[in-house]
């Protein structure tokens, strides 16, 4: 059996009269990159505050890398890489020397690891906190959460703020953690941040889980986008019954839909009349993310 990095038993979050989490179960399994996708206010950065024992929960159990909330908080602390989701960065200090108090703090960090982030998220060490853009200072945040080979990597909206190049270097960095055996948590609420790396997602949605399923499943279940066009025109009713359609289309000699699930009614359907081209569109996650929701919805009321 794998062992989890984190797991969630009816975690709650209220302030005060606010929701923030909602029976929350969550499991993490070690040396997965999970992704915590959820719309803004959903309940990511309340989870990961709780997670790094920075807020208490108002109800529920929580247990990181082993160990229950607050329990030899520090020693959990060094075998973690946090980054927050509203950093704050202030001060005259140089990056280099920001980067060195805080490789102390974890209790030392290897010099060339931290000079290969830099050069990699091309960090202007020598630069001023205090003069750094947005995106300069979210490199500062990645750096120094990757910086000690953490065992456990909790990212909140990681690639916010950061150009799409550099976009790709931290997806690197992801793989490579990955690789060396590292869990990753990191959340956003643009599901194709986190896509290509993760290798589960989980869907957070008003301070409950709603989804959590294998990337790849995901992907497969997922809406695609159909263009037909036929050299006849066809009859509409042959495609209302079709299962799996939405957004039926159909004008003249041609048809589009979204499709989910199995492509095969559809085809059979269309087979039936000369084709003159057919185009299936990537799923788009993006829209899959929201059918989920749409299902909540349905399964709720
Ligand atoms: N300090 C706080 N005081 C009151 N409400 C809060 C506080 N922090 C978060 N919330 C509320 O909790 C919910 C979840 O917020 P948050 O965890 O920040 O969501 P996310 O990170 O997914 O955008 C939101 O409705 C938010 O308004
Ligand atoms: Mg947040």
């Amino acid at each position: 059996m794998t062992s989890l990095a984190i797991e969630t038993n009816g975690l709650e979050k209220k302030y005060g009269r606010r929701r923030g989490l909602v029976d929350l179960n969550l499991q993490v399994p070690q040396g997965t990159v999970f992704g915590f996708i959820g719309p803004n206010g959903a309940g990511k950065s309340t989870t990961i505050r709780i997670l790094l024992n920075l807020i208490q929960p108002t109800g529920g159990t929580a247990t990181v890398l082993g160990r229950k909330l607050g329990d030899e908080k520090v020693a959990v602390r060094r075998q973690i890489g946090y980054l927050p989701g509203t950093l704050i960065l202030e001060g005259r200090q140089k990056v280099k020397d920001l980067l060195a108090y805080l490789g102390n703090l974890r209790g030392g960090v290897d010099r060339r690891v931290m000079d290969d982030l830099c050069d990699r998220l091309e960090l202007d060490v020598n630069a001023s906190i205090n003069k750094l853009s947005k995106g300069n200072k979210q490199k500062v945040g990645i750096v120094q959460a990757f910086m000690h080979q953490p065992e456990l990597l909790i990212l909140d909206e990681p690639t916010s703020g950061l150009d799409p190049l550099l976009q790709h270097t931290f997806l690197e960095l992801v793989e490579e953690a990955h690789r060396d055996g590292r869990t990753v948590f990191m959340s956003s609420h643009v599901l194709s941040e986190v896509q290509q790396t993760a290798q589960v997602i989980g869907v957070i949605r008003e301070g409950r889980m709603v989804k959590v399923q294998n990337a790849k499943e995901m992907h497969l279940e997922s809406l695609r986008r159909v263009d037909i066009e036929f050299a006849e025109s066809v009859p509409r009713e042959m495609f209302v019954k079709i299962p799996g359609l939405k957004n039926l289309n159909v004008a003249g000699n041609h048809v589009n839909c979204d499709l989910v699930g199995s492509p095969d009614q559809l085809v059979k359907v269309a087979a039936r009349f000369p084709m003159v081209s057919l185009l299936c569109e990537e799923p788009d996650l993006e829209e899959t993310f929201y059918s989920y929701y749409e299902m909540a919805e349905k399964n709720a009321s």
